[in-house]
């Protein structure tokens, strides 16, 4: 049956698409039941790999299913047709994600990027408290809802951390995400501490954040690898980003795990603590410059354990707990 029908016989109006994944696509519409507009991601189970089908899909419906975050993307309901597509229908993030946001305005106002890393920092916090990792944390899969607040998406790549039985960590050995957003271990297929690479990605999203623009060039992986190994961040100097703010981006960019910030850490960190909220000022603040940023365009295969990297993206001198009860039904 044609997507359309499919959703208004569940009460949906289907209107454009906002976005095209690896597996399928992700559409807005209106739903009669909620009165509101939301989103809903269609997967074809038909035209996905079997990977994806048996380990990432299943992972992604159970546990977005459990979370239950301000900062986290909410699913209203899951359901599925006979001829094996997934609908799943979620909150819309109504100003988009976080690259197209970046990529039209340039580098945040420090205010507003405080705010936007405070709502990434309590929802990883909110995960990596019930041992859930994302491991795929980006800027496209950072969604920004009518008021500016940052929500947390594409649950894709997500699992639960398991325990031997005396109680060590399991590392992962899948290699997740995006090479642009990848810790040094993770590049390296050294079997990582999946904590550990989120924390490494929010260090690349902040700097993307405040800097307009990525802090590795990914178009070589190597040459990329071994900057991060020196712990070098070069910073661009036509931003004036201040010292508090490279301070937390500079500890949470360390090659060594042990003594990269924690999400704890994280939270403690002056930056972040120091100041008020963010006023909100950011959307009258005119845009200082255009990131050079990798696009989701660029990249739809992105979602695979090995994927390629994103397009180069190098610039100047461097190189509160919502209701989230989900209906799971089958139409025809
Ligand atoms: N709830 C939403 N509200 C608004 N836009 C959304 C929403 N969900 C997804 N999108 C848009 O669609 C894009 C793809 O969605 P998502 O990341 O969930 O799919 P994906 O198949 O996992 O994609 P990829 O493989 O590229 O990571 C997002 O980057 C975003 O721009
Ligand atoms: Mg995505």
């Amino acid at each position: 049956m044609d997507e359309s029908l499919v959703l208004k016989k569940c009460g949906y109006i289907l209107g454009n698409t906002l976005g095209d994944g690896s597996y399928g696509k992700v559409k807005s519409a209106y739903s009669e039941r909620l009165k509101t507009n939301v989103a809903v991601k269609i997967i074809n189970r038909k035209k996905a790999a079997a990977d994806f089908l048996e380990k990432f899909l299943p992972r992604e419906l159970e546990i977005q299913a459990t979370l239950s975050h301000s900062n986290i993307v909410k699913i209203f309901k899951i359901f599925e047709t006979s001829d094996g597509k997934v609908f799943m229908v979620m909150e819309l993030g109504v100003q988009g994600d976080l690259l197209e946001f970046v990529k039209s305005r340039g580098a945040l106002p420090e205010d507003f990027a405080r705010k936007l890393f405070r709502h990434l920092s309590a929802a990883i916090k909110y995960m990596h408290d019930q041992d859930i990792v994302h491991r795929d944390l980006k800027c496209e899969n950072l969604l920004l809802d009518k008021d500016f607040n940052l929500k947390v998406s594409d649950f894709g790549f997500t699992r639960r951390i398991v325990y031997t039985e005396t109680g060590k960590m399991e590392l992962s050995k899948t290699f997740c995400g995006s090479a642009a957003y990848a810790a040094p271990e993770v590049l390296q297929g050294i079997p990582y501490n999946p904590k550990m690479y989120d924390i490494w990605s929010m260090g690349v999203i902040l700097f993307v954040m405040v800097c307009g623009s990525m802090p590795y060039d990914d178009s070589n992986i190597k040459r990329m690898l071994r900057i991060q190994k020196e712990h070098r961040v070069d910073f661009p100097r036509s931003k004036h980003v201040p010292g508090e703010c490279k301070d937390i981006i500079y500890k949470i960019l360390h090659p060594d795990v042990k003594r990269r910030l924690d999400i704890c850490s994280i939270l403690e960190h002056h930056w972040l603590v120091k100041h008020g909220e963010a006023s909100g000022r950011h959307h009258n603040r005119p845009s200082t410059s255009k990131a050079a940023l990798s696009s989701k365009d660029d990249k739809k295969d992105s979602k695979t354990e090995a994927d390629a990297p994103p397009a180069p993206a190098k610039e100047e001198e461097h190189a509160g707990p919502s209701s989230n009860r989900i209906d799971t039904d089958c139409v025809t």
